[in-house]
């Protein structure tokens, strides 16, 4: 997980060519953390398989070695063993740079009775408060106090509970479903988010011993108590990346495959594509997308899973800008999800927003420029724009996508596309001739 760049990266993408091949999938960004997080309950060592190379990653990897676990590198794999001296503070520093890091709550309340976590900052998308985490946990016996900007958990011992959720948040269910593993007597978690990483983590925990029911339904039971041991465990496919690569795909009007990923964890999503006029061809692993004519405008919510998710919401709008008509867009999870719209905007795209509404007025000819990454998924949605737009597009701040895309590069370079990485030097500021690198250099570091 060492030698990802820290300092800032900017994409070259010169638009106008069909992408066309396979993508590999990589492991979900939004199941490794936790999974790794997870391997804090037992002192045995687990390890995960197919972990994405991404930044949040690195992060989480370094939170577990500030709490005292030793986490290494094998191959493809992180081998996390938490079998010495634990700390149970959560610095600052780490859970700034990324708020999933609160995801260590749980698991650490469950194995010392106590928690010291720094208040969240995170993605650039809203407030993303933690009171269902805070509230779930009292339910089951801890005492919260936050001062100084940390939240302190403490437990004499968690007492198994009822646990209803005023909204299906991931994190408060996956927090609440590590803490009731060491819960006495049951926990149900009622309103549970059912996303397919909750059904990964539980996976991981029922193969260290725990007893858990539900997992991918609104009510989890967690019957506590068992003793926890060590686990190898694979990691599902990121089915974020794989609909970012499809719409990329249908966007360019090219034809892409990806693999690795159950076609029923975008079920809802690859209707909507189906809608706008993208065919769409399903098989155990494989998803393929063409698009052979124009695009039909369609309307989206955000919803939890198994709703469309935000987490595709900007790439999809930039599909939408090519459509023949107006779409809407209604952002319903997120608070400030729209942040990427006036850089969509500098490109041509016309997105006009009021509220949690997006309305989007197709179809517009994308024009190549240079525009900032606000976020994530706002970088990737400016890529995809950049692969359709004319000219040349450079996206800036490319530090966003790291966070959550193995080898993006790369794995567009392989699909056919225009795409060019450069680092700036943090000595001597940025390179003069942006063009240096090319697809071929990319290769050659990646080999
Ligand atoms: C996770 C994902 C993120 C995805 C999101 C929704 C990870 C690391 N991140 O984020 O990529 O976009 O699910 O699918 O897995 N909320 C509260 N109080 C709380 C918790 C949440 O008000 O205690 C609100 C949030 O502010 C947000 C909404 O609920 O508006 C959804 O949050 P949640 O489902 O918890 O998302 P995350 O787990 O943060």
């Amino acid at each position: 997980m060492d030698g990802l760049s820290e300092h800032d990266a900017r994409l070259q993408v010169r638009g106008g060519r069909p992408l066309e091949g396979e993508v590999v999938l990589s492991g979900a960004k939004n199941s490794a953390l936790k999974l790794l997080a997870a391997s804090l309950l037992t002192a045995d060592p687990c390890v995960i398989r197919r972990v994405p190379r991404i930044t949040d990653v690195a992060t989480m990897v370094t939170m577990l070695r500030a709490l005292g676990a030793d986490a290494s590198d094998e191959g493809d794999a992180v081998r996390v063993e938490a079998g010495g001296r634990l700390s149970g503070c959560a610095p600052y520093e780490l859970v700034r740079t990324m708020r999933a890091s609160i995801i260590v709550m749980g698991p650490l309340v469950a194995r010392l009775g106590e928690a010291t976590i720094a208040m969240p900052g995170g993605c650039n998308i809203g407030p993303r408060r933690i009171d269902f985490h805070i509230r779930g946990l009292e339910k089951l016996g801890a005492r919260i106090d936050i001062e100084h900007g940390f939240i302190r958990v403490h437990s004499d011992g968690l007492k198994g509970a009822v646990v209803p959720l005023d909204y299906p948040s991931v994190g408060a269910t996956e927090n609440l479903v590590m803490a009731a593993t060491a819960a006495e007597g049951e926990t149900v978690i009622e309103n549970a988010a059912r996303e397919p990483e909750i059904m990964d983590l539980c996976a991981f925990l029922r193969g260290m011993g725990a007893e858990i029911e539900g997992a991918g339904s609104s009510t989890i039971h967690v019957a506590g108590g068992r003793s926890l041991h060590g686990v190898d465990h694979t990691v599902i496919a990121d089915r974020i990346e794989a609909g970012t690569y499809l719409i990329m795909g249908a966007a360019t009007g090219g034809r892409v495959t990806t693999i690795g990923l159950d076609p029923a964890h975008l079920e809802l999503f690859l209707a909507k594509l189906q809608a706008m006029g993208v065919q769409v061809e399903e098989a155990e692993d494989r998803i393929t997308v063409t698009r052979d004519g124009p695009l039909a405008p369609v309307d989206i919510s955000t919803l939890p899973h198994p709703g469309f998710a935000t987490d595709l919401q900007a790439q999809t709008m930039v599909l939408l800008s090519l459509a023949e008509g107006t779409s809407i867009i209604t952002e319903n999870v997120f608070e400030n999800r729209f942040v990427v719209v006036d850089e969509l905007n500098r490109l041509g795209a016309g997105i006009e927003t009021s509220g949690h509404h997006a309305v989007i007025a197709g179809p517009r000819q994308l024009s190549g420029t240079v525009v900032e990454a606000p976020d994530l998924r706002g970088g990737a949605a400016l890529v995809a724009a950049g692969l359709v737009a004319d000219g040349v597009t450079e996206v800036r701040s490319v530090y966003h996508v790291d966070r959550g895309y193995e080898d993006l590069t790369g794995k567009l370079c392989a699909l056919g596309a225009d795409v060019t990485r450069w680092e700036e030097d943090p000595r001597t500021g940025p390179p003069e001739d942006a063009s240096l690198l090319t697809c071929e250099d990319e290769a050659v570091r990646g080999a």
